[in-house]
């Protein structure tokens, strides 16, 4: 079996493109009643990346939240191509998504749109098929709108890239859409200002906590610490090293291993663990932060008077509250909500 797997090693923003693919097959396997993606888990087992081995942890709330973007997504989609059953949909930061074969009607045309290097994997394991068409450019390569067919509609999707991006860019981006492909609509998610930085203490992708609300807080940071176990297991000692010296909290764990890890912060306060946690993701900011947080979609039309807004919703909106999942996963996506820390934002320009 291991002989057939494909090694798959992306090094940089490429390398983000492993943990949605993961979080798709984890939940799929565990809870398929919520979700079910057959693709993603057929190319986990199919794949052979140091990537997938780290990810291999509990399934925790980040798992949930790219989950449920995939939901959110698919949902909008499918509502698109019901009215347009021979548009185009353009996945732009495809990565591994398997959003068409999770998503086809039998009509539609889709385009699966990334850097060259993710390209190129992405062929080897997924290859394309007469109504599935590979892209290699970057998504703020004008030239790729003439790539695609628009005579039907076109609807794009963009999971997980926009986030990377300046706010100028992102701006810039739209005018684009608006200039080449009029009448397109788009669905992305987008993170708030409070979605990385909350009562002083860092977050990333919806974590963040109140101390005016201790147990929520409290349920949040054994959250966060399952999610940063993922993190921890997969950096080299050097930059633990790092981390570990970046650290203003008035003790240190006693070593780089996981389970001495755990007995300190175990023995931290929760101020304390809120200190912990915002030194070790402002070192990791540029991975973590949102580089073009939105609070409200209605701020897009001040960018350009052709953008209109169709709609826009708290990422976990009607995503089930299973009993089977942790209490902390089901507060973690109540307070994500209520604070409206990551929303759905679906435009047309
Ligand atoms: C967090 S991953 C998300 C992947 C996918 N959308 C998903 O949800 O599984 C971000 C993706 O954006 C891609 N990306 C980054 N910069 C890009 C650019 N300028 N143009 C196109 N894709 C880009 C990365 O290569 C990566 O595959």
């Amino acid at each position: 079996m291991q002989q057939n797997k494909t090694k798959v090693n992306f090094n940089g923003i490429a390398r983000t493109s492993i943990a949605p693919l993961y979080a798709r097959a984890k939940i799929s396997n565990e809870y398929s009643s919520i979700f079910n993606d057959a693709k993603a888990v057929e190319l986990v087992e199919r794949m052979d990346s140091d990537l997938i081995s780290i990810n291999k942890v509990d399934t925790n709330y980040f798992d949930f939240s790219l989950v449920a973007r995939a939901i959110q997504f698919d949902n909008v989609v499918k509502a698109y191509i019901k009215e347009h059953p021979h548009a185009s949909v353009v996945n732009l930061g495809t990565g591994l998504d398997t959003g068409f074969y999770r998503i086809d009607n039998g009509t539609i045309h889709w385009y699966d749109l990334d850097l060259p290097e993710v390209i190129e994997a992405r062929k080897q394991l997924i290859p394309e098929t007469d109504r599935s068409t590979c892209i290699a450019k970057s998504f703020l390569d004008p030239s790729w709108c003439q790539d695609i067919k628009t005579e039907s509609g076109v609807f794009m999707v963009a999971g997980g890239l926009l986030r990377y991006f300046s706010e100028t860019q992102v701006c810039q981006f739209f005018s684009l859409l608006a200039d080449r492909l009029p009448g397109s609509e788009i669905v992305f998610e987008a993170e708030s200002k409070s979605s990385s930085i909350v009562d002083g203490n860092s977050g990333a992708y919806g974590v963040g906590w109140s101390d005016h609300e201790p147990e929520k807080r409290d349920a949040l940071q054994t959250e966060a610490l399952r999610a940063f176990k993922n993190v921890w297991v997969r950096v080299p000692k050097d930059v633990k090293d790092r981390m570990l010296g970046a650290l203003t909290t008035p003790t240190k764990p006693q070593s780089t291993e996981w389970e001495d890890f755990e007995v300190w912060w175990n023995q931290l306060n929760a101020q304390e663990k809120g200190k912990a946690m915002s030194d070790f993701l402002a070192g990791h900011s540029k991975d973590l932060k949102c580089e073009c947080p939105l609070e409200d979609a209605n701020e897009m039309t001040m960018w350009d008077n052709r953008i209109t807004v169709v709609d826009q919703f708290p990422l976990f909106r009607d995503i089930p509250r299973d009993p089977s999942l942790s209490l902390s996963i089901r507060q973690f996506m109540d307070y994500t909500d209520e604070k409206g820390r990551i929303k759905i934002f679906h435009i047309r320009v």
